[in-house]
């Protein structure tokens, strides 16, 4: 029997461990699988409504971080995690993406002797501002096992002077969910309940640091978001950080002045992907949203000056359009005018990323 702690902490993460664990489940001869949350996400709307959407069980340890500057809040996680490791002795720890509690929990393993495997290691922004770049380099360093996405993230890690022994190409278990949840994600009322009749509207997500945080960068975001939504309505699941440096920044009167833009709460799983399925294009500064975009066809503008999943712009629908207000207006315009949406196959990224990683572990 292999016992696998299963890491989450932030809303990226449960994605990615719902069809890990679900596969260990349908395995049951062979896994016992642990979730442990360390509530880096603690919010009904960041947290508690993905794990119904997914059907991820609830977690078996709840750590309870909460919010806190980076240091402080990876030191919590750290001292939270370490007596589970040590409780729960578990053959595997499985950590997910590049937040904070995925590198705060793989180094307490790997000083405990304890064998961590890295789902989604190998992505590369190349930008060390990025405190998400610094957790993926940190992680990829020190884990046992490296999961892959795709082949460019294999050769990042290979030139990086990882041996290849500890590289697994698997694919992308966030794709899992999505091809998952896809069908039913069509029951959800969500465009209904925003009284979005007809399906041309855009869809955008801001949350990082560097544009939300910064009032020269926001605004000219808003001076863009402005221009597009004469064309189309623009919704806009607000996450708490950026509610509140809209606060802070004196930027809500701006906002609710701009015609068509659309506050909402975050959105669960099946809405949100519900309405960005349908969309005509998204805007966002997510990782994660580039990827799903892609697989969909939804053509993604990316509010970023760079990515770490360069596969979505070669193969599939992502440009990256960094922060430059005419840049972002010409790149949306350009999708308004896509009439049919392009069909993308990207390599393993087929449903099946999960089931590979068990087969790695077993
Ligand atoms: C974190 C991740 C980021 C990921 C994002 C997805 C790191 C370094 N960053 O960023 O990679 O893309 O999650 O959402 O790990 N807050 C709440 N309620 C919550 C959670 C956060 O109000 O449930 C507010 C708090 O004011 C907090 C702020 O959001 O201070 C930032 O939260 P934090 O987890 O530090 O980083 P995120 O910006 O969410």
């Amino acid at each position: 029997m292999i016992k696998v702690i299963n890491v989450v902490g932030a809303r990226p993460n449960f994605m990615k461990v719902a069809p890990i664990v679900e596969a260990m489940k349908r395995r049951e001869r062979e896994f016992t699988p642990l979730v442990v949350h360390t509530g880096q996400h603690y919010d009904a709307a960041m947290s508690d409504a993905f794990f119904n959407d997914l059907d991820l069980p609830q977690p078996d340890v709840y750590l309870g971080v909460g919010s806190a500057s980076h240091a402080a809040q990876t030191a919590r996680v750290m001292e939270q995690f370490e007596p589970v490791v040590i409780r729960e002795k578990p053959d595997w720890v499985l950590v997910v993406g590049d937040v904070n509690s995925t590198l705060a929990c793989a180094l307490v393993c790997v000083k405990l002797g304890v064998k961590v495997a890295h789902v989604e290691a190998g992505l590369r922004s190349r930008d060390r501002t990025m405190p998400e770049e610094i957790n993926r380099l940190l992680t990829d360093q020190i884990a046992d096992l490296l999961f892959t996405p795709s082949a460019d993230a294999n050769e990042n890690l290979v030139a990086e002077g990882i041996p290849v022994e500890r590289i697994r190409l698997v694919g992308n278990v966030m794709i899992d969910s999505l091809y998952k949840h896809l069908e039913r994600s069509r029951q959800s009322r969500i465009k209904d309940a925003l009284d979005l009749n007809e399906k041309r509207y855009a869809v955008l997500t801001l949350h990082r640091p560097s544009n939300v945080d910064d009032p020269l960068t926001f605004g000219r975001i808003l001076d863009a978001l402005e221009k597009i939504s004469e064309q189309l309505p623009i919704v806009f699941p607000v996450h708490p950080r950026t509610r509140k440096t809209i606060a802070e920044l004196g930027f809500a009167e701006r906002v609710k002045r701009i015609p068509g833009l659309r506050l909402v709460e975050p959105l669960g799983y099946f809405d949100f992907l519900n309405l960005y399925s349908d969309a005509k294009l998204v805007l966002t500064d997510s990782g994660g949203i580039q990827e799903e975009t892609s697989v969909l066809g939804v053509p993604c503008i990316t509010l970023r000056e760079n990515t770490e999943r360069p596969i979505t712009v070669t193969i599939g629908t992502n440009t990256i359009a960094g922060t430059d207000t005419d840049k972002i207006v010409a790149a949306a315009f350009a999708a308004l005018k896509q009439k049919t949406r392009p069909k993308v196959t990207i390599p393993l990224w087929d449903g099946h990323a999960a089931e590979r990683i068990l087969a790695e572990l077993s």
